[in-house]
């Protein structure tokens, strides 16, 4: 083991782990100085934007930005992020990352509400009150698909009035085509409320086959989406949510704080029109990434993968090891560090989540898993 501070699997239980469904930074669990010798899969952005150029640009602007007070009205940023999603800048609210959001939807927009599990935790963690959530739990037999049809069939069942789709899914990496999607929006239509998280929708195709631009059809679509991964920009903290929804928009934005935005946040988001080009070739560059690491994946035999349309992969040790031995091991003897899912609600504790970080560092992952699970 290249480093003693380097959690025992025991330690890494004792650890943030089991008192949060979110993996600990790994910063947390060795410090930044180790972090750097270690390679996290858990880390699920885009390692190619921003630019090298982009980086120089935000760090000349560091001590004038930190002097400064963000703006006190989001219009400009709204301004710049419509001008590359090609969308209207009055129909999206930017938060202070995607989970800012999600708690103020969860708090201020839902009443009971339908959730597919596995799922990220902040949808079921952040409620005012945990029974507002009714768990749809997606089988383990079944590579935990989420199939639209019997989901809305499950829905109507129990009367509830809204409903969340993450597409692609995390942990599980599943896309729902967008054909899949119109189907099941047009069948939810009496539903109040229907969240569609596209966190990892900028992975799953070329054109990426987001509902934004079908967005007008469907007057109860709130759509939700992380900046942290697509731009590899998790510690600016930048999310947005999107709506043709006027009405729902305002009931939302009422309880933004003025400021939520920082300043190096708010210049990154300036860069954005400039930087558009470069960022789907990042894009691009990293589908090609995730597409080999999931063939290399595939040639484990005692593994099992999940098909993915996101920037990471799922699956399923079949040794006999657990997936928290797999991690301690692959963290001891490889110095790589990666997601543990077992502390997902509805998940087994056989399921180990990467996400690419470029075809060297993948090829070392698979390298190392061909030693431990051969
Ligand atoms: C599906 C999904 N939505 C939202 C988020 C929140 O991202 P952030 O708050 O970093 O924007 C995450 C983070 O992992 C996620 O997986």
């Amino acid at each position: 083991m290249a480093n003693s501070a380097i959690a025992s699997a025991g330690e890494l239980k004792r650890h943030l782990f089991y008192e949060t469904s979110h993996s600990p930074a790994l910063a947390d669990l060795v410090g930044y100085e180790k972090a750097r010798d270690i390679i996290d899969f858990c880390f699920i952005a885009n390692p190619y934007y921003p630019t090298p150029e982009m980086m120089r640009d935000l760090q000349q602007n560091l001590p004038n930005l930190i002097k400064s007070y963000p703006s006190s009205s989001p219009i400009m940023s709204q301004q710049n992020l419509a001008a590359v999603l090609h969308v209207s800048p009055e129909k999206l609210i930017i938060g202070n990352g995607a989970t800012e959001l999600i708690v103020l939807i969860n708090t201020f927009l839902i009443d009971r509400f339908a959730v597919p599990i596995p799922t990220f935790g902040e949808y079921i963690e952040k409620l005012r009150d945990q029974r507002d959530a009714e768990l749809y739990p997606l089988d383990p037999q079944q590579c935990y698909e989420l199939h639209l049809p019997k989901y809305l069939r499950w829905i109507h069942q129990r009367n509830l009035r809204s409903a969340l789709v993450i597409n692609p899914g995390n942990p599980t990496g599943q896309f729902l085509p967008l054909d899949d999607m119109v189907d099941f929006l047009n069948a939810a239509a009496d539903l109040e409320l229907v969240i569609v998280d596209e966190s990892f929708i900028d992975f799953a195709g070329d054109p990426i086959p987001s509902l934004m631009p079908l967005a007008e059809r469907f007057s109860n679509l709130l759509i939700v989406r992380s900046m942290s991964k697509h731009c590899g920009v998790p510690g600016l903290r930048l999310g947005y949510c999107y709506s043709s929804n006027l009405y729902l928009l305002n009931r939302l934005r009422r309880f933004i704080p003025t400021w939520n935005l920082n300043t190096l946040a708010e210049y990154f988001l300036s860069l954005l029109p400039q930087t558009d080009a470069a960022y789907h070739e990042a894009r691009k560059r990293l589908m090609g990434d995730v597409r080999w690491l999931h063939g290399a994946l595939q040639s484990i035999r005692s593994i099992d993968v999940y098909p993915t349309g996101a920037n990471f992969v799922l699956f399923k040790v079949n040794t006999g090891m657990t997936a928290a031995a797999l991690q301690a091991r692959l963290l001891e003897d490889h110095q790589m560090y990666v997601r543990d899912c077992s502390n997902k609600v509805g998940m087994d504790d056989r399921h180990i989540r990467v996400a690419s970080q470029g075809r060297e560092k993948d090829a070392r992952l698979v390298d190392a898993l061909r030693v431990l699970v051969p």
